[in-house]
């Protein structure tokens, strides 16, 4: 590569990384940054090699392709898609890309959920969903190395990575249980690296719109309801709650829901906001199906499942409420955490 290739691609990679979350303004040193380009570097080395066995219709900009090859290439190595198609929704942590499967999937079309390389999920308030988890390695298997668990604790750049691939590897297991279980989720297929395989919910036109753009008709929002009353049920059952359930992160197609977007589901009993959680969970599904004419009291049902499930009520402060950066917040958490 050339000089001025080099610092075009520079250029480039300091445009994807002004918004980057993670980064801490006024603390970034030139040889953090120096850092930064040497990785970005060697992510383009590894994504031009890819690229001789692997190319895809879909045409992205420099990095996205760079971060696409480098994230996706193993993958069509093992004929898990054959090629990526378009990209349905960029996101904030991860984008969504409508992939063809490949020969060792019987599928059609697959969705590619592939985890931006920095930006890990805004870590703000992660202690409160992390509370009661063990971390999960690429594979899924419970961390319980010392050096790890310190890495983690220290925030290190190693500790980070965990971190990161711990939520990836969260969302992906619990797909898996909760596919298994019978809830409405998308099938999961693999994880690998920064990327979740699952089935693509719409068609080659459209993909599926999020419950949040529709409207519903009248005699079809109350089975839609009972629907996702049914799933949030079933999570319970398997001891998970979604965590960030609302009309954003269910899909509606063929006049079916689809549950998605799982890397922050809590424990109801390991994790002492839990209830708080499933409250705020409940309370954004009414606040949806309310608009469409259902009649609900999101508190009254949060509490018979809640109860249901032999779980108790526990008075708590809003967790999304609390500012980890703010010492009497950090003092509030800890005392709520203690006191469980
Ligand atoms: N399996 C899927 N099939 C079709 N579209 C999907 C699928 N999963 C996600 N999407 C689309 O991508 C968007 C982002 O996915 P999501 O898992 O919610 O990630 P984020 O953390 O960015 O919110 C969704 O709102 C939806 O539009
Ligand atoms: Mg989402």
């Amino acid at each position: 590569m050339s000089k001025n290739q080099l610092y075009k691609l520079y250029e480039e990679i300091d445009d994807i990384h002004t918004d980057d979350q993670t980064s801490t303004p006024g603390r970034t040193t030139k040889k953090r940054e120096n850092k930064r380009h040497e990785a970005d570097v060697r992510l383009f080395v590894r994504a031009q090699e890819a690229a001789t066995e692997f190319k895809f219709t879909y045409k992205a900009a420099r990095f996205e392709e760079a971060w696409l090859l480098d994230s996706l290439y193993e993958i069509a190595g093992q004929q898990l898609i054959s090629d990526v198609l378009r990209k349905v929704k960029a996101g904030k942590e991860a984008s969504i890309y409508m992939c063809r499967s490949g020969a060792n999937i019987d599928a059609g079309l697959i969705a590619a959920k592939v985890y931006r390389p920095r930006s890990l999920r805004n870590l703000k308030n992660d202690a409160i969903y992390r509370t009661g988890r063990t971390d999960l390695d690429a594979d899924g298997t419970a961390l319980f190395k010392e050096a790890d668990v310190k890495a983690i604790m220290q925030r290190s750049k190693y500790g980070e990575e965990l971190r990161h691939t711990s939520w990836i590897a969260y969302e992906f297991k619990t797909l898996e249980k909760l596919y298994e279980a019978g809830a409405d989720v998308p099938k999961p297929y693999a994880m690998l690296r920064n990327s979740i395989m699952m089935e693509y919910i719409g068609d080659a036109g459209t993909a599926a719109p999020t419950l949040s753009t529709v409207r519903l008709a009248r005699d079809e929002a109350r089975p839609l309801f009972d629907r996702v009353i049914r799933n949030l049920d079933l999570l319970l059952s398997n001891e998970r709650i979604h965590g960030d359930l609302s009309a954003y992160n269910i899909l509606y197609w063929d006049g079916d829901i689809t549950l998605i977007d799982f890397p922050q589901v809590v424990h109801p009993e390991m994790n002492p906001s839990a209830w708080v959680i499933f409250q705020r969970d409940v309370a954004r599904v009414c606040q949806y199906f309310k608009a469409q004419g259902v009649k609900c009291d999101a508190r009254k049902l949060a509490t018979e499942l809640w109860t249901a499930h032999g779980h108790k009520i526990v008075k708590e402060v809003d967790p999304s409420q609390l500012d980890a950066d703010k010492p009497e917040d950090k003092r509030l958490w800890k005392k709520q955490q203690s006191a469980h």
